[in-house]
């Protein structure tokens, strides 16, 4: 798909303020089964399921299954499942990409280099993404501008120059209370870690709880320093 820097700013200003309930309902209506959501399972991504199973009881959602995910991960996918009667589609990363970076470099070469982290990200989540996304008009996340300081210009509605689809974030500027406001006032179900100090949540290895007083993505990649600490899955891009 393509799209003009014109066509971009028109239907940035036809959506300009509109509640993410909106947002998803006017993308769901225009893109059809060439929409879907990207959960990590995370409270953003479980507010949006909530949001967009009101609006399509069969919206395509789907989850990159690194194969690292904490225990508890999996509890919310059985929770959210049974909750809402849905299934989720699952991309799993490709076995012998796998076996040959195990073969290669061990279990835990994420912690020796950046580079090494970035391989095994590309490996068990950039490439996955890549099938996810195909022949898709538009995916939505559940990234939010407070979040990290390589988020902070994030719009509700890019342009994935990466995938050549749109990229919706409609809770780009919700705060973490709104959030959990929102996810106390649905009962929507949620991963059991968050109450044992881990706010934001990825794979299990690179995944620590944070310290009070601490950033909310303290604990993810936390040997790292804190303006690279991106998967790959996020590339910034708005130029069609
Ligand atoms: S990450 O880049 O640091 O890993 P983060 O955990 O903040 O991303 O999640 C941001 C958004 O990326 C999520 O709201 C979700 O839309 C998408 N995302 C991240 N991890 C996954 C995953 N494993 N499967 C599907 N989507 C994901
Ligand atoms: Fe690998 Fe860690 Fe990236 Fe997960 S977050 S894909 S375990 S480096």
């Amino acid at each position: 798909m393509s799209l003009s820097q014109e066509d971009l700013r028109e239907l940035q200003l036809e959506h300009l303020g509109k509640s993410p309930e909106l947002l998803l309902s006017s993308f769901q209506d225009m893109c059809g089964d060439d929409f879907v959501l990207a959960s990590s399972l995370g409270p953003e991504d479980q507010v949006l399921t909530h949001m967009l199973l009101a609006i399509n009881p069969k919206a395509r959602i789907f989850i990159l299954d690194t194969g690292r995910l904490h225990q508890e991960t999996y509890d919310v996918m059985a929770m959210t499942m049974a909750r809402y009667k849905m299934t989720y589609e699952v991309y799993f990363p490709d076995t012998e990409a796998v076996e040959a970076l195990l073969r290669t470099k061990g279990p835990n070469s994420f912690y020796e280099s950046v580079d090494n982290r970035k391989d095994c990200c590309r490996i068990r989540k950039v490439e996955p993404l890549g099938r996810a996304l195909k022949g898709v008009q538009a995916w939505v996340t559940g990234q939010r501008r407070e979040q990290s300081m390589t988020r902070t210009a994030l719009d509700e509605i890019e342009w994935d120059t990466a995938h050549h689809c749109l990229k919706l974030n409609p809770l780009a500027n919700w705060t973490a209370e709104d959030v959990w406001a929102y996810i106390r006032e649905h009962d929507i179900p949620v991963n059991y870690l968050h109450k044992k100090g881990f706010p934001s949540i990825g794979c299990a290895p690179c995944t620590r709880a944070v310290k009070p007083g601490e950033d909310q993505r303290a604990g993810r990649w936390w040997w790292e320093k804190p303006d690279g600490k991106e998967c790959g899955l996020h590339v910034k891009g708005v130029t069609p």
